[in-house]
């Protein structure tokens, strides 16, 4: 055989191989969710660049083109609300100053509480949390003596109400007290929790960690371990946890290039679960079915109103028993991560709910009974941490407070609270109750014409917006000075505890749709035939351009419009003036967050000439 020979067949493999390889990243990229979110390192690479800027004052109230008269309303509003949070909330306002000096997360949460763009001149009275002393029943007390129903959840924590979780507290302090705070030795409550886990989770063996992130972390180790395969799948928009291990995107710098974000849904995904040979574990968070592919609403997001939930039980079961079958065929473990989901979907969870039996379930937030904690429980070969056959090559997991005798005691009280017949009647009827109750909120957001719906899955809830608009946001502080605690994402999402009443339930939709009706009368809500979501979202791109260019933004101010047909929202009217396509009001947000130096030339020409047609 001669050397041409050889040369073929070398080739004719590199162009097999080539051609393989680009097919199964093909598929890969087909697997993934077309947004941003969907692609970790792009979302990465391009919120680095987005830039800082800030509305001026006669912007922050028109950027949505509304006309004068309506800025008035709103800043007049705006400067009542103003007033009467600072006079109610007095001492939450001057605690919570002196804190935010000091604690990273209020200076951060008070950041990313609305779109950036209007933080600056939100009055500081808004910015802060709530600094609070007492609860009792629905309700939680700050330290001015306000008394608001509480919508929070606690991050989800609060299934059962707060007195539940004091009673757990107390009582399984009771329990351990003479044991004080032992660690690495056991206190023998334990053994009737793991008994209980693992009767609640199906699973053989438990393992116990000290949040939620941990349990998460536990997990998604030992199926690489018992798989020896590399890869982490998880679903484009879930959340599980802070680890950058399972949070390749926005918020963490690191590389992660052993994760894929695919797409809910999708069948290309499960294409990707059935042929790839690197995955060794499928990482769920059912709270997904709400609102599949996408994060949970926060108003700090809320540019326009185009959120939307989509949430089919029936759907997303089927896609599960999908994975699932997947997963048992192709030697992947699949995780449930229901740190969020246990004990609130149903005794069992989201594995009750949606009737699937998981290879590892992670649990948190509530199972502590008040205290911090992270539990997994697994089957039983997949929880061992040695091989008998390599007795050096363990899996290793550790945590100085795991199983701490106080969190063992609250968790007990908790584990044998919920067995009770009263608890267990709760877990058939909740989600039937919270369907209805949405259904009555909506029908009152309908007759009083609210741009507002609210949607739900089982006990949590989403403000959905109906309009568009660019101050949806407002709405959280209209709702919290009508009496309504509310969590740092806002109106986005309402977790509701099992104990609220009707009566009680009445009371805060009562309260929400006045707060509602005094924003849409303060004129935030105004609306025009032009401004759609989609000409709100291009405002704000041409803003954002405008001001990462600004030594451009002659030309974007020419260019852009003819583009993608950006139409002008005038302020001087109360209808959309200028039927073609043409500029924005961008020179003004140039002039606020660039101070006008002598810039070039160009640009002095760009202000003047879209301020003069603005006039016109
Ligand atoms: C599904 C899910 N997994 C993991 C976590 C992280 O739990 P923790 O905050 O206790 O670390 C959370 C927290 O919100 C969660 O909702």
């Amino acid at each position: 055989m001669n050397e041409n020979f050889w040369a073929y067949i070398i080739c004719s493999v590199l162009v097999v191989y080539t051609i393989n390889r680009i097919r199964i990243r093909l598929q890969l990229s087909r697997a993934k969710h077309p947004s941003l979110r969907g692609h970790s390192k792009w979302s990465r690479r391009i919120t680095r660049k987005i830039p800082y800027f800030s509305y001026n004052e006669s912007h922050y109230f028109t950027c949505d083109g509304a006309p004068e008269a309506i800025a008035l309303k709103r800043k007049t509003a705006l400067n009542h609300l103003t007033k009467n949070v600072s006079k109610s909330c007095e001492k939450t306002i001057h605690y919570g100053n002196k804190l935010e000096k000091n604690i990273s997360d209020i200076q951060f949460t008070s950041n990313y509480r609305i779109p950036f763009p209007f933080q600056k001149l939100l009055p500081k009275a808004f910015k802060l949390g709530s600094i609070v002393e007492e609860t009792q029943g629905t309700k939680i007390k700050d330290i001015d003596g306000n008394w608001r129903f509480d919508l929070t959840g606690s991050y989800g924590v609060n299934v059962f109400g707060y007195d539940f979780y004091k009673d757990c507290m107390d009582k399984g302090f009771e329990q351990v007290k003479d044991l004080g705070p032992v660690l690495g030795a056991y206190h023998p409550i334990i053994g009737e929790n793991v008994e209980l886990i693992k009767r609640i989770s199906g699973l053989d063996e438990v393992s116990f960690h000290m949040s939620g992130t941990e349990a998460v972390m536990q997990a998604v180790r030992l199926a690489r371990y018992h798989t020896k395969k590399t890869h982490l799948v998880r679903f484009c928009g879930a959340y599980h946890g802070w680890w950058d291990g399972v949070q390749p995107g926005v918020g963490n710098r690191r590389k992660v290039n052993d994760v894929y974000t695919l797409a809910d849904l999708s069948d290309h995904a499960l294409h990707v679960l059935a042929t790839r040979n690197d995955i060794a574990c499928v990482l769920i968070n059912p709270l997904q079915a709400f609102h599949p592919n996408s994060d949970s609403g926060s108003d700090s997001t809320l540019i326009a109103s185009d959120r939307a939930t989509n949430f089919n039980k029936k759907q997303y079961t089927t896609w599960l028993k999908n994975i699932q079958e997947i997963c048992n065929r192709r030697n992947i473990v699949l995780i449930f991560d229901e740190v969020f989901t246990g004990f609130r979907l149903g005794y069992r969870g989201a594995q009750g709910y949606f009737d699937i039996q998981a290879d590892l379930v992670t649990y948190g937030k509530t199972l502590g009974g008040g205290l911090p904690v992270g539990v997994l429980a697994g089957q039983a070969h997949l929880m061992k941490r040695f091989r008998k056959d390599a007795p050096a090559d363990v899996s290793f997991a550790r945590g100085t407070f795991n199983s701490h005798p106080y969190v063992m005691g609250a968790m007990n009280e908790f584990l044998n609270r919920i067995q009770s017949p009263e608890i267990q009647n709760i877990y058939q009827t909740i989600e039937n109750t919270w369907d209805k109750r949405v259904e009555a909120f909506n029908h009152k957001l309908k007759i009083n014409h609210l741009p507002i719906k609210i949607t739900n899955m089982h006990s949590i809830l989403s403000v959905i917006y109906t309009q568009p608009s660019r101050y949806n946001w407002m709405l959280q502080f209209y709702l919290k000075n009508a009496g309504l605690e509310l969590s740092w994402l806002g109106s986005g999402r309402m977790i509701m505890s099992f104990n609220f009443t009707d009566e009680e339930f009445n009371e805060v939709t009562q309260l929400f749709i006045e707060a509602a009706l005094t924003m849409k009368n303060d004129g935030w809500w105004w609306q025009s035939p032009k401004l759609t979501n989609q000409i709100i979202k291009r405002q704000f791109l041409f803003d954002l351009l405008t001001h990462k260019f600004p030594n451009l933004s002659y030309v974007i101010a020419k260019v852009f419009p003819m583009l993608i047909k950006v139409h002008v929202l005038d302020a001087s009217s109360n209808q959309t003036a200028i039927p073609k396509s043409t500029e924005l009001k961008t020179a003004e947000i140039t002039k606020i967050t660039k101070p006008v130096t002598p810039l070039s030339k160009m640009k002095a020409i760009a202000m003047k000439e879209t301020t003069i047609k603005k006039v016109s």
